[in-house]
């Protein structure tokens, strides 16, 4: 059974966030349950050189304003499909913006990597390969089951996956054309979204099925608070919707693994971790070290730590801080080194080996979201033995079972969360973190608990499973 996913990251390839981790992590989880599946996506400068020995297994002589061809190679196991496009991705830069913003083409660049998905998926691959079922990751693929839908009878099915509905795909109405869709379902049932296009709106109207990365955050959607102007088309599908938990690569994140090994039942490996990083960044923490590793932007809740820092400081904690992102909250962040010395540690950047360091050095994970599809750092907490103090919302209220008097004498409990999101309830939650800690016996059957819990791909790809054999013809 045949599977094309499409999106605009994929890990090792290029990453800016969750969605590469779970679009490269698919492939194998699927490939467990009888799916293959090959992943789209385009060749940003950076990747054009691997393309050199790889075969062209597509042409499009105009796409949207120059050639497009696609060339077939693996990756790590992984059949990667890249789209190669001079015009649209060979320029120097992020994959969405550049310093100046956005690329004002993205439009027509995301729309070129949904057009090719379609045809694809209508027509094959040079070499023979069709797929059954299109799926198609954010607003960069939302036009692939557009475009297939409105291109006649169909026998391949078509699934939207939602990592986080914050972005939609923003297009001009006078783009109608240019974009190759039809001027006829221009209208609000169909492509019309608050009087211009969207492409992760085009997608929910016309892909079979909608899942986003956990059930509460599908829940959520269906809310003003949460959906962000699609909360009424997402609830009028309702019966096509379905949350499905992201996974983490346990063979990459594996405690076990890691220079200074650690596991469940080798505790003193972590307890070495953590005088590594306390000595990596020159700290002194006696009560429990908390880890952020996250982008610094609104939805993060990181601007909240200002606030409920001091107190956490005063009680014995400690914050080593790995992000980037908003510049503001990035200098806000610095701030915080000079306030607290030796207890406060901050890395502007993006670095993987140290935020592998991080977590495994950390007591606790922060994760103050004000929403949050999924989130991963949380399971890699879990994962870690490094105990998650979450905001309980989407993914991380469905991955973290606080830890009150009934879920510690039940012995369930795997972390703290905390709600609603503003600085009263986190300090709460941060004090209910130093309280745990300062319990040798309490801390230990926590750290225990959060090791334990399964944080892999298993379930969540047999419901992927299931949901493409769902649309597979009967
Ligand atoms: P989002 O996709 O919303 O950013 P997720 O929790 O789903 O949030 O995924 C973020 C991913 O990016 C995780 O794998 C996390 O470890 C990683 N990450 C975020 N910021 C950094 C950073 N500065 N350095 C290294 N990894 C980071
Ligand atoms: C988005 C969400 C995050 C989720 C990731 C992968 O980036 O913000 O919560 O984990 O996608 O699905």
């Amino acid at each position: 059974k045949r599977v094309l996913s499409v999106a605009s990251e994929c890990v090792p390839l290029l990453k800016t966030g969750g969605l590469a981790d779970v679009v490269g992590a698919l492939p194998g989880a699927l490939a467990g349950q009888g799916w293959e599946m090959r992943v789209l996506m385009p060749a940003y400068r950076a990747l054009r050189p691997r393309l050199a020995e790889w075969p062209v297994v597509f042409v499009e002589e105009d796409l949207f304003g120059g050639p497009g061809r696609v060339c077939a190679g693996e990756v790590e196991g992984v059949s990667m499909l890249l789209l190669d496009a001079p015009h649209l991705f060979d320029r120097e830069g992020g994959p969405y913006n550049t310093a100046g913003g956005d690329w004002p083409d993205n439009p027509q660049r995301f729309a070129a990597l949904s057009w090719v998905a379609a045809k694809i998926a209508r027509h094959g691959l040079g070499d023979g390969w069709r797929p059954q079922i299109l799926h198609a990751h954010d607003w960069q693929a939302g036009f692939a089951p557009a475009y297939l839908a409105f291109g006649g009878p169909r026998d391949v099915g078509t699934v939207i996956t939602i990592h986080n509905i914050a972005f939609q795909g923003w297009a001009e109405a006078t783009m109608v054309e240019a974009l190759r869709l039809p001027a006829h379902e221009f209208h609000p049932a169909a492509l019309e979204y608050y009087g211009g296009l969207s492409s992760l709106k085009a997608a929910m109207v016309t892909a079979d099925r909608i899942t986003t990365v956990s059930p509460s955050y599908a829940a959520e959607l269906m809310r003003p608070e949460f959906g962000m102007g699609l909360q009424g088309l997402i609830a009028a599908r309702a019966a096509d919707v379905v949350g499905i938990l992201n996974g983490v690569d346990e063979g990459v994140w594996a405690p076990e693994a890691e220079p200074l090994p650690f596991g469940p039942r080798k505790m003193k490996g972590k307890a070495a971790n953590r005088a590594a990083l306390c000595a990596e960044f020159g700290l002194e923490v006696p009560g429990p070290l908390a880890v952020v590793v996250s982008r610094l932007t609104d939805q993060k809740g990181m601007d909240l730590l200002p606030q409920v820092l001091p107190d956490f400081i005063a009680a014995g904690g400690g914050l080593v801080l790995l992000g980037s992102g908003d510049k503001a909250l990035e200098a806000e962040m610095l701030r915080l080194v000079e306030r607290y010395p030796g207890r406060v540690a901050v890395r502007i950047g993006y670095d993987e080996a140290l935020s592998h360091r991080i977590f495994a050095g950390g007591d606790a994970v922060l994760v103050p979201s004000r929403f949050e599809p999924c989130g991963l750092t949380q399971m890699y907490g879990l994962r870690y033995g490094t105990i998650p103090v979450v905001a309980a919302v989407g993914g991380l209220a469905d991955t973290v079972i606080t830890a009150n008097p009934a879920a510690l004498a039940a012995g369930v409990a795997t972390g703290v969360t905390f709600h609603p999101t503003d600085a009263i309830a986190f300090a709460e939650a941060l004090r209910r973190l130093v309280q745990l800690h300062s319990d040798r016996t309490v801390w230990t059957q926590l750290q225990k608990r959060a090791m334990a819990q399964p944080v892999g791909w298993g379930a969540s790809a047999a419901a992927y499973a299931r949901l493409y054999d769902s649309l597979l013809p009967a």
